[in-house]
């Protein structure tokens, strides 16, 4: 298994009022494998999307780098970036946003192909009709305008122009938020679908740790524009270590399963998510964190191996105690 992508101390801050900066990324370090997926999760606001577009240097870094298949992107050019394009996509929350209300769901298909000299008109035709099989859109609808699909529809648009170069690695940030509950599933599975059949890398944004925990072989945990914790899929939600991590998991809901188990002791959060103006020192979870302790308070806490997962926690909740409550 090879690390596709490489992200070191990952750093973006935006300008913000009175010469102060909102720290949206604050030193995120983390490997995509290929082939798999990585889940990121975490409250709105927490850097989901900004680390998506470093990734894909959609957007400058403030500082850290990024490597995609060896290769160091943090600072190419425009020009240098351009060849490299095709192979790092990106799939937008709300596709009918990124869609052009007045040219046909073909022409938006179309869009990258042309835009990186894919062939001549009859090559792209049928590649955009092949792309709306792969995707599950009926051909005799690429006529039709953005508004005449329904929003499931558009964001299987939206992943056919994601897919139409062959990528590599496809950022998915929050594909399914915008989406019916009952619809949500069925574009999950198209994102599983071509998964395996072009063997897709993905990293998987959302705020629901319900939806990733489904499609995620790994998940990380975001909180305040850092990663707290990561771990396999089943491993963190077995036994989370990090207090952040149970308090999120506390929140989803679960189904008796029968088995006798015990339910997870709901964590009720206190406060809001601190401005990413105005972090607090130490570990940023500090105000909210029922474990926290005077060392939380003046010392951040590095993320490092516990126990076959990296968490960000001087005290991190030992694996198994979760489930003895
Ligand atoms: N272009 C921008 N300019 C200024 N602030 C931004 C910009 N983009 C995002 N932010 C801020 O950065 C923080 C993280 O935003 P974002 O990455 O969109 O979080 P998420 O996707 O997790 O909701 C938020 O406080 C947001 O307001
Ligand atoms: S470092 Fe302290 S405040 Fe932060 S999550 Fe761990 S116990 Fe809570
Ligand atoms: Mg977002």
């Amino acid at each position: 298994m090879s690390t596709l992508l490489s992200a070191t101390d990952v750093v973006k801050h935006f300008r913000a009022g009175g010469g102060r900066a909102v720290q949206a990324v604050n030193g995120v370090s983390l490997e995509v494998v290929s082939g798999e997926t990585l889940g990121v999760v975490g409250e709105s606001g927490c850097g989901k999307s900004t680390l998506g577009r470093c990734l894909v240097r959609l957007t400058d870094l403030t500082s850290g780098t990024v490597e995609f298949q060896g290769q160091d992107i943090t600072s190419l050019s425009r020009r240098r970036l351009r060849p490299l394009r095709p192979a790092m996509q990106l799939v937008f929350q709300d596709p009918y946003a990124s869609l052009n209300p007045r040219r046909t769901a073909g022409d938006a298909v179309a869009e990258p192909l042309r835009i990186h000299g894919y062939g001549d008109a009859a090559a792209i035709r049928n590649r955009v009709a092949e792309l709306f099989d792969l995707v599950g859109l009926a051909r005799a609808h690429l006529d039709r305008y953005p508004h005449e699909f329904s929003g499931g529809q558009r964001q299987r648009i939206g992943i056919a122009r994601a897919i139409a170069l062959n990528p590599k690695l496809v950022v998915a940030d929050e594909p399914v938020s915008a989406l019916d509950v009952s619809v949500q599933a069925q574009v999950l599975n198209l994102f599983a679908d071509l998964q395996e059949e072009l063997g897709l890398t993905y990293v998987f944004i959302a705020h629901d740790l319900g939806v990733v925990r489904h499609v995620s072989d790994r998940i990380a945990v975001m909180y305040l524009g850092e990663v707290v914790e990561v771990a396999e899929a089943e491993e963190l939600y077995a036994a989370p270590a990090h207090p952040y991590t149970n308090a999120l998991l506390s929140a989803v809901p679960e189904i008796d399963d029968g088995s006798g188990t015990p339910r997870r002791e709901r964590v009720v959060l206190t406060g809001d998510v601190p401005s990413p103006i105005d972090r607090p020192n130490g570990c940023s979870f500090h105000p909210r964190c029922p474990a926290a302790q005077a060392l939380c308070r003046t010392e951040r806490p590095a993320l490092r191996s516990v126990a076959g997962r990296q968490v960000a926690c001087h005290f991190p909740i030992s694996p198994g105690s979760i489930a003895a409550e």
